[in-house]
């Protein structure tokens, strides 16, 4: 089993940015949890699954569909769907359904095995609690809603998505609202995650306070 450095918080805190740089710059894999949750929301949507079908249908449309990441892209089947996992929509679908026991079941195992034979920085919103519970590292990203409104409008903004502040605002407020009360899983912090708020903070701030708690410095981890 490798070392899992487990990062979870709500949409919007900065959770992935610093996760892939803590994984580069350690020499661990990144794992981006919520591109499996999106990538199988893709593929229900395309089954036309909705939020009220049935377990038994959720399961059988899931059953032999195999999502992976290869060389930093995400594949659903054989397909690259890196950039149509990236939709506000896409993102809307994977918290609905991520919300379901079938679904958080299939993707669990897969993001388990991830660090059977390797050193991880696994984040999303349920790592430090339910899939990595005796994570090596823990730590909660966190950032006033504005503030997270307001990177996520940056991001969208910068991959060509028309979107408005107020839009951004409506989406991480639904969105948290939705990951934190469901029954399964919800997003909430683990009492031996370290909290983060990254409001006020510039990457390489958040960066090095995750480097400094870990006590590793900037050198990779054997
Ligand atoms: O981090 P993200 O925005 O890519 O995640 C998309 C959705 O997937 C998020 O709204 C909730 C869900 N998710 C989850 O339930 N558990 C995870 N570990 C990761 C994501």
């Amino acid at each position: 089993m490798g070392k899992v450095i487990a990062i979870d918080g709500p949409s919007g805190a900065g959770k992935s940015t610093v996760s892939k740089l803590i994984a580069e710059r350690l020499g661990f894999e990144f794992l981006d949890t919520g591109a499996l949750y999106r990538a199988a929301a893709l593929h229900l949507r395309r089954m036309n699954m909705l939020d009220e079908s049935p377990d038994a249908d959720i399961s059988r449309v899931l059953d032999g569909v195999v999502i992976n990441f290869k060389n930093g892209k995400v594949f659903l089947n054989d397909e690259d769907v890196s950039e149509a996992i990236r939709t506000t929509e896409a993102g809307h679908y994977a918290s609905v359904f991520s919300a379901r026991k079938v679904v958080r079941d299939f993707l669990l195992h897969s993001q388990q095995d991830m660090a059977i034979n390797n050193n991880i920085v696994a984040e999303g919103r349920d790592m430090t609690t339910v899939v990595f519970p005796n994570a090596w590292k823990k730590f909660f990203l966190d950032a006033s809603e504005e503030g997270r409104a307001k990177r996520r409008y940056l991001q969208l903004k910068e991959k060509g998505v028309n979107v408005t502040m107020e839009e951004a605002l409506r989406d991480v407020r639904e969105r948290d609202e939705r990951d934190s009360s469901r029954d399964i899983a919800p997003l909430r912090r683990a009492d031996d995650a370290s909290y983060i708020d990254t409001t006020h903070l510039g990457l390489e701030e958040v960066i090095n306070k995750i480097l400094e708690a870990i006590g590793g410095g900037c050198q990779p981890i054997a």
